[in-house]
């Protein structure tokens, strides 16, 4: 049995070499035992990277005037998903920057219930923000299955030193977000990210907590990679070396998964901007979900979060992971095994 107590996780994610591949082996075994012997995929489209947020670390934070801010037409988002479609990756992720507006939940809503009624197979997986109870209903009536709501610490002085202090921007508000979510019945997922400035491993320790206590499904776990037109951009001198962020972030991928062995775990994008090998790395570390990006290459590099990285062929890493001995789950939605076993 893994010991998920505080100290036990505070124990776990300081570990280093020899100690930390163990860690990720012996995730890495529970993720086979648990949540099965494949690897699902995801299809992304980042529709929109119009945010009425200001958080200090998002590269598409409200007062970066560099962005060029686009929303895709309706078309634009249906073909991806005919591309997802087409490709079996068996699940569809319509991502975004957070806009509440009538007009973002009627567009959204017809595009679910367009996705369903043409790829029926696809599951619509969710990751649009704080918006209110009825637009959650809408969209889950229309045919959504998942919501993300990353919490990105649960930590409300860390959670201050990261956003401005405002009623937009409240976590308690996200968190209630969260319960709804779940109280609605989508398959709930959030996560943090890694390597942020004044977070410790007792703050991640209670990110994991924080995360069986709300009973999450699913979560995307990435390091925190610092972004040149964010405030946080000047506390770069303080942050982890890459090396240090990698381990920790695999660390932290790794408790998860022991804490919570039926849930699926997406290795996050941002992984890669700190080693050409991260996804694979967090695989063996215990995540179970990889992303494949289907926004528009024209508008990719408007959707700049953090600095990334030359895009690494998402091709390339399938056949790293089936080289590795990985099975893809090709045309299968990959419901995650905890909530499958919620339902029974
Ligand atoms: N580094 C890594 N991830 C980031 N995100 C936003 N900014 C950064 C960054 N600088 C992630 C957060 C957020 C999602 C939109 O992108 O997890 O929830």
């Amino acid at each position: 049995m893994f010991d998920s107590s505080k100290q036990a996780l505070i124990d776990a994610l300081s570990t280093r070499h020899g100690k930390a591949h163990q860690l990720w082996q012996r995730a890495y075994n529970a993720r086979k035992e648990f949540s099965g012997d494949k690897i699902y995929l995801r299809g992304l489209v980042e529709f929109s990277n119009i945010c009425a947020k200001d958080c200090y670390y998002c590269g598409i934070r409200k007062s970066n005037t560099l962005v060029q801010r686009y929303k895709l037409e309706r078309e634009q988002v249906l073909a991806a998903a005919a591309e997802a479609d087409r490709r079996k990756l068996g699940s569809i992720t319509l991502q975004s920057g957070e806009v509440c507006s009538g007009e973002i939940t009627d567009f959204v809503e017809d595009i679910i219930k367009t996705i369903k009624k043409d790829f029926p197979d696809l599951r619509v997986v969710l990751s649009c923000g704080e918006q209110s109870k009825e637009t959650y209903k809408t969209w889950l009536k229309a045919g959504a299955n998942r919501y993300l709501l990353k919490i990105e610490t649960s930590n409300q002085h860390l959670y201050a030193k990261l956003h401005p202090d405002d009623n937009n921007h409240s976590l308690k508000h996200r968190i209630n977000c969260l319960h709804t979510l779940g109280e609605l019945g989508y398959q709930l997922g959030s996560g943090i990210m890694v390597g942020l400035p004044w977070q410790t491993s007792a703050i991640i320790a209670e990110d994991i907590l924080f995360f069986k206590n709300i009973n999450i499904d699913m979560c995307g776990i990435g390091p925190f990679v610092e972004h040149a037109e964010t405030p946080l951009y000047n506390n770069k001198e303080e942050l982890l070396s890459y090396d240090e962020r990698l381990v920790l972030t695999l660390n932290t991928i790794a408790c998860i998964r022991l804490s919570m062995p039926d849930v699926n775990i997406a290795a996050a994008t941002s992984l890669d901007a700190l080693n050409p090998k991260g996804k694979e790395l967090a695989v063996s570390a215990g995540a179970n979900v990889i992303m494949i990006n289907l926004t528009p290459g024209e508008e990719r590099p408007n959707y700049a979060l953090y600095q990334r990285p030359q895009e690494s062929l998402d091709k390339d890493i399938l056949s790293e992971l089936q080289k590795y001995g990985e099975t893809i789950a090709y045309g299968q939605g990959g419901d995650s095994k905890h909530f499958q076993n919620k339902q029974k």
